[in-house]
């Protein structure tokens, strides 16, 4: 038998390409259980208020119609959705088509229910609503507002290390800004969607989600049912970028509608509805203070982020958080502070924190180097952190050095002129940028199980999710490997609540956490297999220690070159560069399309990611994908990213760091200080739009 020894890093192709390209792959709005009805929401088109009534009666002609359910005849969930529960985190805690009160525009209302799905749209689109409105609350997007109880995954909102405005206010050379970012939201090819059948007391959902357990957890609680009680499957998602980390009321609706009308129910939100359905990034005020010596040694960093919130919800976004370790200073201050609008609860979107943070953080060590007329990355290598000083603890690995001298090496820095409007190609304005890019290296326990069936195959099974990312393939190699079979002997199933528990695929950690056990869990199979074992049946459990030894982190350094009309001020990235260190890469070419994907998203969020507001009504004027606008492929150029050689015992089982958001981080920098480069104007609201330019 032909043995695999070396597929893990092998660029193998996707192993569920086939399925995905032919339409085999299904997505959860596909699954079609017998009985299946359509269900279309109706939403608020004020911000604030109540409803004072709903005339349904045109709705009710529409052929097909089954059902128009709203808060007066909807079922209610069993209880309000607590946002600290770390078994599934709810997304948010307002529940809508339970009540009469409005908290935001587009909160759902209520659904037509249809046999089918154009009836139950029509008919959502029949249903009148009246309301009493009253004055929304926008934020201003000035500093103030609250400080939060918690912040990201484990950080306090607030951090001090020496005396960071006393070592500003007596620096040398001082970098002081303020830098705004608009509202960003998530936009998923596949937008999210359920499928609900309930079997007596039996519920089989089928849920675009990051999270099989924590849907299943969270979906149970608000109906008040046992978890045993509810099976989630979701073989395939199309994309998520955070939003389907957390549990939107629309998954647990849909199992109450198909309760009311005796009858499986498919609820698959609208493009609109993407936009006040499932979170966002949101908008957001930094303020960042530098101090450093005439040498460029920094002596003070002071990062402060403050974003609105919901009116229930704290989501503080965690922008502050590579300002605490990404450089080698004595004195560092970081604050977040929440202003509670009108408008949904913020969530998880793709590196959150890191990817604006970073953004503010390295345009303003791009400020500094100018102010101190130092080459950028001299002045990154000058403060470079040895160590993590605000964890104190050292890093498993790190490797930026080697980033900063091979991506430079191949983008050709050392022929870059540092005066802005110097390096001009024809008519066009070009400009050369550099920035850190950064992410934590984050994980959680996992299990996985292995059988060996009688026709030789192994069928390796664990709850995870494959969100676009290459899970299928990546842990298909890794069992593959360690069960030392041939590749097509391995059959490797995820998406069932039914199968061993694996952690949220966020905060990039599903090759180290899920890789971890299906890993161990082979190494047993194998064990048992060799010592001739008839029927291997092995359940093996990761736990993760609480108390981590080491500071883990993946690291990057990204270059951007555009190019920019000196008359309209369009700007055109035409080059990008960028090398990460990321421990072992487990498949070369699922791992490039991670970074690269990243990078496309991280020029989107420099250039064109925007959600924009009637600020009057609080209400979204861009949900679509015509006015909101993310980057295609004429906006993106050839991109050439790489990985360097990192090996790190220390990370994990695997060696392995998340690649899945470090992409997103840096990158919107990178592009920022191309354009003062190439222009001598620093804009510091993102994204950078021609206007802002003149
Ligand atoms: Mo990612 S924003 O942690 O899904």
């Amino acid at each position: 038998m032909a043995v695999a020894t070396d597929v893990v890093g092998e660029g193998i192709d996707r192993v569920d390409g086939r399925a995905k390209v032919t339409g085999g792959a299904r997505y959860a709005a596909e699954f079609n259980p017998e009985g299946l009805v359509h269900a279309v929401a109706f939403v608020s088109t004020v911000a604030k208020g109540r409803v004072v009534s709903i005339d349904d009666a045109e709705a009710r002609r529409v052929p097909g119609l089954v059902a128009i359910l709203t808060h007066e005849n909807m079922p209610k969930v069993a209880k309000k959705p607590d946002m600290h529960d770390k078994k599934g985190k709810p997304g948010q805690t307002m529940v809508p088509i339970q009540g009469a009160e409005v908290w935001y525009a587009g909160q759902y209302l209520g659904l037509a229910v249809a046999e089918t799905l154009s009836a139950a749209e029509e008919a959502a689109g029949k249903v009148r609503v009246q309301y009493a409105e009253e004055k929304p609350q926008m934020w201003d997007g000035e500093a103030g507002g609250k400080k939060p109880e918690k912040m990201g995954r484990t950080d306090p909102p607030d951090s001090s290390r020496g005396d960071a405005d006393g070592a500003f206010a007596g620096a040398e050379v001082t970098v002081e800004q303020s830098y705004r970012m608009a509202q960003e939201n998530h936009n998923p090819m596949e937008m999210s969607a359920a499928v609900a059948a309930w079997q007596g007391d039996q519920l089989t959902l089928y849920s675009a989600t990051q999270w099989i357990y924590g849907c299943r957890h969270a979906v149970a609680a608000e109906l008040g049912i046992p978890e045993e009680k509810v099976r989630v499957i979701c073989p395939f998602v199309g994309g998520a970028f955070g939003c389907k980390g957390s549990v939107w009321p629309h998954e647990y609706l849909t199992a109450l509608a198909a309760k009311a009308v005796g009858r499986p129910v498919r609820w698959m939100l609208t493009r609109p509805q993407m936009f006040t359905g499932c979170g966002m990034r949101p908008a957001m005020l930094q303020q960042v203070k530098l101090g450093a010596t005439a040498g460029g040694k920094l002596t003070a960093i002071v990062h402060e982020n403050y974003n609105p919130t919901s009116l229930e919800d704290s989501w503080p976004e965690p922008s502050v958080e590579p300002a605490r370790m990404l450089y080698s200073c004595e004195n560092v201050r970081t604050q977040t502070r929440i202003v509670p609008s009108t408008i949904i609860t913020p969530c998880q979107m793709r590196a959150p924190g890191h990817a604006p943070g970073t953004t503010v953080l390295e345009v303003a060590m791009d400020e500094l180097a100018y102010a101190l007329k130092m080459d950028p990355i001299e002045l990154r290598l000058k403060n470079y952190a040895e160590r993590d000083e605000h964890e104190k603890k050292a890093f498993s690995s790190k490797s930026l050095k080697e980033c900063y001298r091979q991506a430079a090496e191949r983008f050709g820095w050392a022929k870059r002129t540092m005066e802005p409007m110097s390096m001009r190609d024809g008519n066009e304005l070009v400009g050369w940028g550099m920035a850190t890019a950064v992410y934590p290296t984050n994980r959680e326990s996992a299990s996985a199980r292995v059988r060996m069936l009688s026709d030789g195959t192994a069928l390796v099974t664990t709850a995870s999710q494959d969100l676009g990312t290459g899970t299928y393939t990546i842990m298909t190699q890794i069992a593959a490997e360690t069960l030392r079979l041939p590749l097509e002997k391995v059959k490797f199933e995820l998406g069932n609540s039914a199968f061993p528990k694996s952690p949220v695929s966020g905060g990039s950690q599903t090759a180290a956490s899920t890789g971890a056990a299906v890993k161990l869990a082979c190494m047993k199979a194998r064990e048992q297999m060799d010592q001739g074992v008839k029927s291997v049946d092995v359940t093996h459990d990761v736990e993760v220690p609480d108390d981590e030894k080491w500071s883990t982190y993946a690291f990057g350094a990204q270059f951007a070159e555009v190019r920019v009309d000196p008359d309209l001020r369009t700007v055109r990235v035409s080059r990008v560069t960028s090398a990460f260190a990321a421990g072992r890469i487990l498949n070369a070419k699922t791992a490039h399309s991670q970074v690269m994907g990243g990078i496309v998203m991280g020029i989107g969020m420099a250039l064109l990611e925007e959600t924009r507001f009637d600020p009057r009504r609080a209400k979204i004027t861009n949900d679509n994908l015509a006015d909101y606008l993310v980057p295609v492929n004429k906006d993106i150029p050839e991109i050439d990213c790489f990985f360097v050689k990192e090996e790190d015992p220390r990370v994990n089982e695997m060696g392995c760091k998340g690649i899945g958001e470090i992409g997103v981080t840096g990158i919107a920098a990178a592009v920022n200080n191309a354009v003062f480069h190439a222009t001598g104007k620093r804009v510091r609201e993102f994204p950078m739009t021609v206007e802002k330019l003149m």
